[in-house]
Parts: structure tokens; C-alpha cells; sequence
């Protein structure tokens, strides 16, 4: 089976942030678990170059938009190694090839009797790229989001007959209920297309900072058009001399944030089926991350810097954190207390103790030989239907049920290793075969949970694994098997106290 996963592409008019690490790391856990099953697995992220936002902050800057994008966009192009994010390619709006693409298939939208020509009258926020109904402008022209001036604007558009596909797309949410998830985020989709849609303006004709409309030179399409055409784009070009749209196309999720669901749940499918094109299975929408009460993001200037965290306590602690933190799908705070707790109590002491003191005591009492003995049943039976869990969990999305399923298991060693006191039976000559099984159970139980948590903490779960003796990652080998470890080697601490 093929598995094409996305994230949104991310504006490179300011630095990346937590918010940006926060859904490409979720992207790759789902990327990494898929390619664990042996599914065929492409994994797409990227930025988000044209636009008016891009253009003024250039102006702002004094530089050419072509030379902002290309200063920015490194910055979170090398973003993704340092995230130890699985990315299959990165595109880039500016690429070439993606405009060509993109004017092909605003073409055909053309060519199928989707666009006319019109005058824009109203209000657009220059900061959200996007237009403003009255209503949303209220009696002070404010942005609702960002509480600054909206423009008033008045020009030549293209428009795409969005109303026309009002039918269609409640039909779709009704054929496709999982079309958007969670269940709140379809509800949202829903009410939107009920309240009723208006065209749409498809091009913009007072800037020049876009991909070019092939009939009317005047003209660059509106930046959502363009950009939301990138999951698609990038399939025909991302391997040289390769297209791999037919193996991909249509995606199975787009994981995006909440401040973006109405272009995915509603403009995209619209242009896909305006286009002729078959649309994704689901459009995944993830909640904010919070400092306080307030959206953490560029413009609120509150960002936590993922670098920073990174250089002290490494890539798996910062990708481990932002899973577990915030449940997905809700919003929820985030800060550097939580994360120095979170660090300390579930990867310091609860996995980081259960891996160096099940090491240690198979040095200790056995020469560094995994006993071949019997497995208790019970723990047993506990460890063995995890894999199943975390694969029904991870085919809807749930990244938050799957580390919780996972956790509980951990937190279930830790109190197995409480309960049956190796050291006290280590003292009986006469229990050396109790040793034995619960040595040889508590050794194979750690190598199943770090197959499973390999997704979440890709370094450490290697680095384990390797200790163990086992480095395998398939999702086949979670499944415990009796005698399966033998000699193991030592292990410094996974996630040293700070
Ligand atoms: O909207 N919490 O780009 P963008 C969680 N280019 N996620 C957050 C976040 C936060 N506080 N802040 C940002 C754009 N994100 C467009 C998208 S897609 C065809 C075009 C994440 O740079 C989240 O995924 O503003 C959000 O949807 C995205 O970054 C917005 O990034
Ligand atoms: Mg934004």
C-alpha cells in the first residue's frame, strides 16, 4: 500500500518556530511508523515563497522577494535534518517546475468553466493573505486575527466559482466522514459550507510576486491556489526523470493547524474537483500551541526557540515533548518548565531508569546474556497486543492514544521491576529460574516498547535497540518472542539528568 503524508508549507517571511517543528514532527511520526510497516511511504513538507506577505517583508527589507525566499527558505530546509524529520523531498513554491504545474492545472480549472473575470471590492489582511467578509471586518476594519487595519481593496480578479461546489462538497462530508478530522474540525468544515460560499478571487493584479496567469499576464494567482497545488506538484517532480503521481496521488493525509481548515476543507477539494482530480482521504487538523492562553507564532513575537532546546537536551527530547505535550488535535501550552518535566519524569526516570537498570542487571546477574527462559505469561500478554493498538491508533491519526498506549506499557515495566525485586531474588540460588524469566521478560518487553516508540524518538529507539542486540525496526518484530535476545552490550544513560 502507498502512504502519502503532508505537512502545510510554511511561510519564509520569518524564521521557523515551535509551531512549524510542532506539525512536521508529526507528519514523521506517522511517515516513520508507516515505512515500519513496510508501506511504500512519501513524506512531503516545504515553504510557502509567493504572496504579498513575502513581497512587503522583502520591501520592508530592501531585497527582491526571489532573494528573501532564497535567504529564508534554508533556514527551514535544514530545519528538517536537525528535527531528524524523514522528509521525501521539499519543495519550494519558487521551483520551477511547480509553477508550470500549477499553471497546467489552473488551466484546466479554466478550460472546465470554473473562473470568470470580475472586479474585487472589499477588505484583505495583508499579514493573512486572505480576504475579510464584512462581518469578519466588523465596525472597526480590524483583523480578527491579527488585530491590525484591513486594507481596502479594489481590482481586477480572476474568480473561481467556489459556490458553484457547494453540493458537491457536503456531499463529499457526507460520503467521507473521516474527510476531516477530528470530529470537531468536521463539524467547523461543515457549518462553513452550509453558511454559503462565495467565488473566490483566483488571481491578484496589483503585485507581481506569483506564478504568472498563462492568459492574462496582468495577473499572478492568489498565493492559496498556488500554494495548496504544492501536495499535488511536487509528485511530478520530486525524483528526477521519475513522476510518482500516479503511485502517490490522492494523498492519504494532509496534517495541518486550525488557523488554515478552511482552504483545506474547503477551497482545496473545490479545486480538485473543479480540476477533475481524485481528492486526499483525510485533512487532519491539529490544534495551536500555546504559551499561556495565546497562540505561540511569528507574529505574536512569543516563540520558544526548538534550537535551543535542541542543543541541550537533544532532538528525540524536543520531538517526545511537543508529542506528548499537546494532545493532537487540541490546542495546549507549552513552556520550558513542562518540557524540564516532562524530560525528568517520563524520559529520564520512567524509560531512561527502565533501560539502564534492565541493561545493567542482565550484566550484573547474568554476564550480559539475556536468559533463554520462559516469559511470565501475564507481562506477556500485556506487551503483545501493543502492536496492534498503536497500528489501529495510527491509521486514524491518533498520535496522542498511540504514545499514551505506548507510555502505559512503560510505566507497567517499571512497576514489574517493583514488584518482582531481580536483586531480592538474586540473593536465592534456589530462584535463579524466576530470575531468569523475569530478566528475560523484562529485556524482551523493553525491546517491543522501543520498536514501537522508534517513531517518536527515532535516535534513541536505534540506540536501545542496538544495546539489545536487536536493532530490527519492522513493526513485525513487536510481537514478543520467547529466546529471541542473547548477548547484549552495556548502555550509557539515554537521557542524562540536566
Ligand atoms: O499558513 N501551534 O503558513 P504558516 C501549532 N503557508 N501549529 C502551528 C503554530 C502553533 N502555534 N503556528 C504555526 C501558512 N503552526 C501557509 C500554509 S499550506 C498549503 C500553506 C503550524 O507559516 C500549523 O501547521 O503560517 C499551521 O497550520 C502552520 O504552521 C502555518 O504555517
Ligand atoms: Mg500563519
Amino acid at each position: 500500500m502507498s502512504f502519502y503524508v503532508t505537512t502545510p508549507i510554511y511561510y519564509v517571511n520569518a524564521a521557523p518556530h515551535l509551531g512549524h517543528a510542532y506539525s512536521t514532527i508529526a507528519a514523521d511520526v506517522m511517515a516513520r511508523h508507516m515505512r515500519q510497516r513496510g508501506e511504500d511511504v512519501f513524506f512531503l513538507t516545504g515553504t510557502d515563497e509567493h504572496g504579498e506577505p513575502v513581497a512587503l517583508a522583502a520591501e520592508r527589507e530592501g531585497l527582491t522577494p526571489q532573494e528573501l525566499v532564497d535567504r529564508n527558505a534554508p533556514r527551514f530546509v535544514d530545519l528538517m535534518p536537525r528535527l531528524n524529520v524523514s522528509n521525501d523531498f521539499f519543495i519550494r513554491t519558487s521551483d520551477a517546475e511547480h509553477m508550470a504545474k500549477v499553471q497546467e492545472i489552473l488551466g484546466r480549472i479554466r478550460d472546465n468553466g470554473h473562473v470568470y473575470e470580475g472586479i474585487y471590492e472589499g477588505w484583505y489582511c495583508p499579514r493573512c493573505a486572505d480576504f475579510k467578509t464584512d462581518a469578519e471586518a466588523g465596525d472597526d476594519n480590524l483583523c480578527p486575527i491579527h488585530k491590525t487595519p484591513l486594507t481596502r481593496e479594489k481590482e481586477d480578479n480572476y474568480f473561481f466559482r467556489l459556490s458553484a461546489f457547494q453540493d458537491d462538497l457536503l456531499r463529499l462530508l457526507d460520503e467521507q466522514p473521516e474527510f476531516v478530522m477530528p470530529r470537531h474540525r468536521y463539524n467547523e468544515a461543515r457549518s462553513f459550507i452550509e453558511s454559503g460560499l462565495q467565488d473566490v478571487s483566483l488571481s491578484r493584479s496589483t503585485f507581481t510576486w506569483g506564478v504568472p496567469v498563462p492568459w492574462d499576464e496582468k495577473h499572478v494567482f492568489y498565493v492559496w491556489f498556488d500554494a495548496l497545488l504544492n501536495y499535488y506538484t511536487a509528485l511530478s517532480y520530486a525524483r528526477e526523470g521519475e513522476d510518482l503521481t500516479e503511485r502517490f496521488w490522492p494523498a492519504q493525509f494532509h496534517l495541518i493547524g486550525k488557523d488554515i481548515l478552511k482552504f483545506h476543507a474547503v477551497f482545496w477539494p473545490a479545486m480538485l474537483l473543479a480540476a477533475g482530480l481524485p481528492l486526499p482521504e483525510h485533512v487532519f487538523v491539529h490544534g495551536f500551541l500555546l504559551i499561556g492562553k495565546d497562540k505561540m507564532g511569528k507574529s505574536a513575537g512569543n516563540a520558544i526557540d526548538p534550537f535551543a532546546i535542541m542543543d541541550e537536551y537533544g532532538t528525540d527530547a524536543l520531538r517526545f515533548y511537543l508529542m506528548r505535550e499537546v494532545s493532537f488535535g487540541h490546542d495546549g501550552s507549552v513552556s520550558l518548565e513542562g518540557f524540564r518535566a516532562r524530560y525528568e519524569t517520563e524520559l529520564a526516570n520512567d524509560l531512561g531508569n527502565l533501560a539502564s537498570r534492565t541493561i545493567a542487571m542482565v550484566h550484573r546477574y547474568r554476564d550480559g546474556v539475556v536468559p533463554d527462559a520462559q516469559l511470565d505469561p501475564d507481562l506477556a500478554a500485556e506487551i503483545d497486543g501493543l502492536e496492534g493498538e498503536v497500528r489501529a491508533l495510527l491509521d486514524r491519526a491518533d498520535l496522542t492514544g498511540a504514545a499514551d498506549a505506548i507510555w502505559l506499557r512503560v510505566r507497567r515495566l517499571n512497576r514489574y521491576v517493583e514488584e518482582r525485586a531481580p536483586w531480592q531474588l538474586a540473593k536465592d540460588e534456589a530462584r535463579a529460574g524466576d530470575l531468569d524469566s523475569v530478566l528475560a521478560s523484562l529485556a524482551e518487553a523493553l525491546r517491543v516498547v522501543a520498536v514501537l516508540l522508534y517513531p517518536w524518538i527515532p535516535e534513541s529507539s536505534a540506540k536501545l535497540l542496538q544495546a539489545l542486540g536487536a536493532p530490527q525496526l519492522e513493526l513485525a518484530s513487536a510481537r514478543v518472542q520467547a529466546g529471541r535476545l542473547g548477548a547484549i552490550a552495556k548502555l550509557d544513560q539515554l537521557f542524562p539528568k540536566h
